[in-house]
């Protein structure tokens, strides 16, 4: 999709022409650290070459008005700048109404309506944050059309708010972090406790990343996400009896063995495990690439999955399908399930020339299992949410 096609439909549609600026926000992948976030330990999240696109122009009232090209069935949607609250009925277009009611609250002066298009190439529900890519991507536009200086990390940090006050998902920042600023042909691993972060580069030379989508969506709000959080704030409080901590990221993996018979409820202890583990695994994998001892990453990524499966319980029957087939495949350096779970994309390491043949078999054993077929895209790290064209309409 160009920006100019996106420019005719804007005009066809909302019957003015955009102004003439584009925007863009990936989607991202993590390759290891899951469900780490929200208890303040590390993720190694990338953002990838798909996202969604966005133009727009202010508009002299006060009306906001929203078109997606996926959602093209549903119209334009329409409301007016003093009432933002959520809306059922509003569907995807909660997302930027949340974001303008957000940047509005923290006291951006934004006094006048808009007419937005986007246009998103992440499949939805595949865990590959679609949601975070329009929330970011509705900021930076927001930004750019209304002439604001807003620092990167604020708007982060807005879109989570939004994601869960407003949209109602308690989830952590990983997903706007890496859409927010990734950077092309690297990961960012980051401490989601302190913010502080730094990149590493992905020269993976004779290995690809393939995505593979499972197909089976599922929403985080309808799903055990919720739950899984609350579980580890229980656990917490249970170790806070005797550990002086503020987040089950500080436990080392020694400390949590010796304290883990604090936590009365088993299956806690259980999520505590994974967690303690995988923040563990994050940090070595980030080692084990600078050292180019890929072998070593993809045994990490093996590991996560299993604790994913076992004591974090979130990978269910298709992702754990598409998984240990990847396993049993020629050319497999590692393979796990990425995001949350519960369905949705899970990412492997596979050599180059063994990827088409890779992609058959797999997919034989899920159609085989599930009854349908996965889908596969070969990963390419792009950068972080960005303008990407002064170019919309001559
Ligand atoms: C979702 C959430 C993230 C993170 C992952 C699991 O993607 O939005 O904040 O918790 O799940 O690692």
């Amino acid at each position: 999709m160009n920006t100019q096609e996106l420019a005719n439909v804007f005009q066809e549609k909302f019957g003015t022409p955009p102004l003439p600026r584009s925007f863009f926000a990936p989607g991202r992948i993590n390759l290891i650290g899951e469900h780490t976030d929200y208890n303040g330990g590390h993720v190694f999240p990338a953002s990838i070459s798909l996202g969604t696109y966005a133009i727009g122009n202010k508009r002299n009232d006060k009306r906001l008005r929203l078109y997606s090209m996926n959602f093209a069935q549903m119209g334009i949607m329409e409301c007016d700048l003093s009432d933002l609250s959520f809306n059922d009925n509003h569907d995807w277009a909660n997302y930027p109404k949340g974001m303008l009611l957000y940047l509005q609250k923290s006291g951006y002066d934004i006094s006048h309506g808009a007419d937005i298009l986007f246009f998103g190439n992440i499949p939805s529900g595949a865990g590959l944050s679609s949601s975070a890519s329009i929330e970011m991507v509705t900021g930076i536009l927001l930004e750019g059309i209304y002439d604001l200086t807003i620092d990167r990390l604020k708007i982060i940090q807005l879109g989570q708010m939004v994601e869960n006050e407003y949209i109602g998902v308690n989830s952590g920042i990983m997903d706007q972090f890496a859409v927010g600023k990734g950077m092309k042909d690297h990961a960012i691993l980051l401490n989601c406790k302190t913010l502080e972060y730094q990149y590493a580069p992905i020269s993976l030379k004779k290995h690809a990343v393939i995505i593979i989508n499972s197909n089976k969506q599922r929403t985080l709000s309808g799903s055990k996400y919720n739950e899984r959080r609350k579980q580890c704030e229980l656990a917490l409080k249970d170790l806070q009896t005797e550990c002086h901590i503020d987040s089950l990221g500080e436990l080392t993996i020694e400390e949590f063995e010796k304290h883990k018979h604090l936590i009365t409820n088993i299956t806690n202890r259980k999520r505590t495990k994974h967690i303690v583990y995988e923040n563990a695994r994050t940090l070595e994998a980030l080692d084990k690439l600078r050292m180019g001892d890929l072998q070593g990453f993809g045994k990490l990524m093996n590991e996560s999955h299993i604790s994913l499966k076992d004591d974090y319980e979130v990978t269910g029957l298709e992702l754990d399908t598409i998984v240990q087939a990847a396993w049993k495949q020629e050319g497999i350096l590692g393979a796990r399930m990425t995001g949350a779970g519960f369905g949705g994309c899970a990412i492997a390491i596979v050599e180059k020339n063994k990827v088409e043949d890779f992609k058959k078999k797999v997919n034989a054993i899920y159609h085989r299992t599930i009854g349908y077929d996965a889908t596969f895209y070969t990963a390419s790290i792009g950068d972080g949410a960005k303008e990407i064209s002064k170019e919309v309409v001559q």
